[in-house]
């Protein structure tokens, strides 16, 4: 348990990799994980390793086990119902079997809108939905302001439009969307919202009954655990939704997890909620807003640099304010490349990026492809000031 204020040091000794020397700023790719994940794992195969369902006892316990660690996952997210949350081995795979299952119940002529700033993970399936007659629409960030802007979608909505998929959070802009006045509007619409929070949920409390979403993806092993991600579906959408699993499994969410799912993984997650918890004294609440106000000063001290050189472009929100964006900061130089930048600090032991980040329209829609994409700092709330400081000596002498 740790004392009241954000203690860095107490958060750093949860993950082992830490006492490395390397600065880890490429955490939107993925973060470290919890030493408490890495126990979980250990305690499943350890000691519930068998196949479920089964009437012998240690596959007994290893079901209750199963269904138990689910709970906290539940609570993470704040939906109403257990069945409410789906786990797979990707965002990407999850939301490929949302398209594909909720496809079924719409008819020609039916229309999507996604956003030109998402991740391909949220786009592909939508947009691969073209092919069995169903009609694509973009809604796109304005250039200049890098926002989306909810005047776009209402004129892009008609009455045929069954679906918005968009994300919280843009890997590349790491500003927020405002959810939950635009899950107003879709609903308004009669049409349905699917959000990715992949780039969001390291960084902020998802709640979706307060967002009142319809669907809800995120990946664990950018939120301090292992490879597997989590879907929330309201209840009365997956009830009428079918299934791609064996065609006898027909109870939710077992008939959106095709196959088994990996278990000592899925039994690891309760670690990742459990800790936040822990950070806030016991209130998991507390514990993401203690870490919002801490990326927000990583945030500031890294813009501050960036804004402050006339060489150097932030590709969006340029304040720290955390009701506005996470600590992912994106940015371009005017006359250097995005590669060449990140290669004269791979050599430093700092571990930042360059490239398109699969959010591959964006780049193209803002010209960046020249540039080789952004570099990109991505920052969790494990990071120090003085790691920014050493990136910032490092910048300074390249930029
Ligand atoms: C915003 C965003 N959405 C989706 C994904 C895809 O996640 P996954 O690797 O779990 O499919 C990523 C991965 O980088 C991402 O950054």
């Amino acid at each position: 348990m740790k004392n009241n204020s954000f203690d860095i040091e107490w958060v750093r000794e949860q993950f082992p990799a830490l006492k490395n020397n390397m600065a880890f700023m490429d955490n939107a790719g993925g973060s470290q994980t919890l030493k408490t994940v890495m126990d979980r794992i250990t305690e499943y195969l350890t000691h519930y390793d068998v196949q479920l369902g089964a009437s012998y006892s240690t596959s007994q316990i290893a079901s209750t086990q199963l269904e138990e660690s689910k709970k906290p996952l539940q609570s993470w997210v704040n939906a109403k119902h257990p069945e409410e949350i789906m786990i797979g081995s990707s965002t990407t795979m999850l939301l490929r079997i949302l398209s594909l299952c909720i496809s079924q119940n719409w008819k020609k002529g039916d229309e999507i809108i996604i956003t030109n700033s998402d991740h391909e993970s949220n786009m592909a399936p939508w947009k691969d939905l073209q092919k069995a007659g169903f009609k694509l629409k973009r809604w796109k960030v304005n250039p200049i302001t890098y926002q989306l802007e909810l005047d776009d979608l209402e004129a892009l909505m008609s009455n045929k439009t069954k679906l918005v998929a968009l994300t919280h959070t843009s890997n590349i802009l790491g500003s927020i969307n405002p959810i939950k006045e635009i899950t107003k509007l879709v609903h308004e619409n009669k049409a349905l919202i699917c959000v990715d929070g992949v780039a969001f949920a390291p960084h902020r409390l998802v709640d979706v009954q307060d967002l009142d979403v319809d669907f809800y993806v995120f990946s664990t092993y950018k939120t301090f655990g292992p490879h597997q991600a989590i879907m929330y579906g309201k209840l009365e959408h997956l009830t009428a939704i079918s299934g791609i699993n064996h065609t006898f499994i027909d109870s939710i969410p077992y008939k959106f997890q095709p196959g088994n799912l990996n278990y000592e993984l899925s039994y690891s997650l309760a670690a990742i909620p459990d800790y936040v918890k822990r950070l806030g004294n016991n209130d998991l609440e507390k514990g993401f807003e203690e870490i919002a106000d801490y990326e927000q000063e990583l945030a500031n001290h890294l813009l501050n640099y960036l804004n402050s050189n006339p060489n150097i472009t932030v590709i969006g929100e340029t304040s720290a304010n955390k009701n506005l964006r996470v600590s992912t900061i994106s940015f371009v130089h005017k006359n250097l490349n995005s590669q060449h930048i990140v290669e004269k600090v791979d050599a430093h032991d700092i571990g930042i990026r360059f490239g398109d980040f699969y959010a591959v329209e964006l780049i193209d829609d803002l010209g960046l492809r020249q540039n080789n994409g952004v570099v990109r700092v991505s920052l969790v709330h494990y990071n120090t000031i003085d790691e920014i400081d050493k990136l910032i000596s490092l910048f300074k002498k390249v930029l």
